[in-house]
């Protein structure tokens, strides 16, 4: 979405006044009898109050009070309910006419309005009158500086692209294509990137990549991204690790009922993080950055792998293969072990993992786990707090190291009970790892089936937002 900063309001746009108080709506812009209403809506509760000017809408908005998260989240909220007010109309311009003077509630307005604006409208062919999109969007402000605007469109856009890859069918978005995705989204942001075929994985002898992909016709790929900006604040690099299943039949486990229904989401960790990475790219924040996305589908066919196989990974450990659907696991331990060699002063990975993360906390935050990593994951937390990309930890205790133990191998893909799914998958990750480590099972919110305010339906682009705060916090902490 393109914000334009204009000085004057087109007459032929909708606008939306925002104000911070109820008392700061002025005569010079309504009636006497007008102002009534407002402050009559305003005692109702209401902070949106609407009138129709034949051709426009005027919608007078009362900011919350607060300065604090909650307010803004209120804002973006706010922002996402003119969207849905102005959806029906054939003129959906917006002005926005600031008058409430705080930047970050105006911006948090735009955002809202921004993402709930979003569709995946390329399919819709003889129903293309389905697809509702924003018009031309203006804003008239004093307290918002180019600067932030600019950041907002990144976000807006780094979003957007997150949530399109996560839409995209595996029909159209195989590994080959996940991974032209980010070589085209590296050139465009100036980031460094590479991509591994299958010779040079087989090369790398990435056991649990190859493995996932025995099953599969495609290709797998494994891409590097890289941010490395001369200023960077940070002298070892964040790792970023995206979990790239493009599409998630279960394997020879095969997912039954509907179960497989909105599994070409199950790339949702690459798309969080190499979302992020194109906005700290875009934005050219002073941190470096790396992303790798492990990337194949996991489909049933003659060779693929089954119960009993035991792969040897990337790391040299062996995995005994108990249940071919946990396989993001499988991908997502050879690309943590590859991580090493950066000697990262952090890795985070967001991995669309277990339906075990999904039942405990639903859409509505992510599930985190960190080892060794306190002080990094309460900032992350924090970050998350600040754009409402919610993380609630569960722990990584080592009582459930016992039950990944194979009597054969290494280390067993699942455990040997059905309890703290999320939490055994952690531990078989954690296994990989050996520097300061946050794990995100992003399987609740990283796509859903109803929409869910500004989030939308369909791919939510979590992750992309908190991990940008994160990357911001660090470069101006
Ligand atoms: N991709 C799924 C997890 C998932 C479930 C994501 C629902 C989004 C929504 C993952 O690969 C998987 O199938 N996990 C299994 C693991 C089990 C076999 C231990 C699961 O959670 O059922
Ligand atoms: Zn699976
Ligand atoms: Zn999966």
């Amino acid at each position: 979405m393109n914000i334009e900063v204009v000085r004057e309001r087109g007459m032929e746009s909708h606008a939306a006044f925002l104000f911070d108080t109820v008392e700061a709506v002025n005569e010079s812009l309504f009636t006497v009898e007008e102002l009534q209403y407002i402050r009559q809506q305003k005692e109702d509760k209401k902070n949106i109050i609407v009138f129709n000017r034949l051709k426009h809408r005027d919608f007078v908005v009362i900011l919350p009070e607060k300065d604090d998260n909650g307010a803004l989240e209120e804002c973006r909220k706010s922002g996402d309910d003119i969207w849905l007010q102005l959806k029906g109309e054939k003129n959906r311009d917006l002005c926005v006419i600031d008058n409430a003077g705080n930047e970050g509630k105006v911006l948090a307005f735009l955002e809202g309005f921004g993402l709930g604006s979003y569709s995946f409208g390329k399919y819709k062919v003889k129903e293309k009158e389905d697809v509702k999109t924003a018009g031309k969007v203006t804003l008239i402000s004093d307290a918002v500086s180019d600067a932030e605007l600019k950041i907002l469109q990144v976000i807006l856009k780094a979003a957007v692209t997150a949530r399109d890859l996560v839409n995209e069918p595996v029909m159209t978005l195989n590994a080959r294509a996940l991974a032209d995705s980010f070589v085209k989204m590296a050139r465009e942001a100036g980031m460094d990137v590479e991509v591994f075929g299958k010779k040079k994985i087989e090369a790398l002898r990435m056991g649990g990549l190859l493995g996932v992909n025995m099953g599969s016709t495609d290709e797998p790929t494994f891409t590097r991204l890289e941010w490395k900006p001369e200023n960077a604040v940070n002298s070892n690099p964040v790792v970023l690790v995206g979990k790239g299943v493009v599409y998630d039949t279960g394997g020879m486990n095969i997912k039954t009922g509907n179960y497989m229904e909105d599994m070409k989401s199950d790339m949702g960790g690459a798309a969080a993080v190499g979302g992020a990475i194109y906005a700290a790219a875009m934005a050219k924040l002073p941190v470096h950055i790396i992303a790798l996305v492990p990337a194949t589908d996991n489909r049933v066919d003659g060779n693929a792998i089954v119960s009993g196989d035991i792969l040897t990974m990337y790391s040299g450990a062996t995995v005994e293969v108990i249940n071919t659907d946990a396989e993001g696991r499988l991908i997502m331990a050879d690309a943590l072990a590859y991580a090493k060699q950066y000697n990262p002063e952090l890795v985070i990975d967001a991995a669309t993992l277990t339906g075990a993360a999904h039942r405990a906390i639903g859409k509505y935050a992510t599930v985190g786990m960190q080892a060794k990593a306190e002080e990094p994951f309460r900032r992350l937390q924090a970050a998350g707090e600040k754009v409402c990309e919610r993380i609630v930890e569960f722990p990584l205790w080592d009582d459930y190291k016992e039950l990944m133990k194979s009597e054969i191998a290494d280390i067993r893909n699942i455990s040997t009970g059905a309890e703290g799914g999320a939490i055994t998958a952690g531990k078989f990750l954690e296994y990989f790892t050996d520097y300061p480590y946050i794990h995100l099972d992003i399987a609740g919110s990283a796509m859903v089936s109803s929409r869910y305010g500004y989030r939308g339906i369909g791919g939510t682009g979590v992750g992309v937002r908190m991990l940008f705060r994160f990357f911001r916090d660090m470069a101006e902490a």
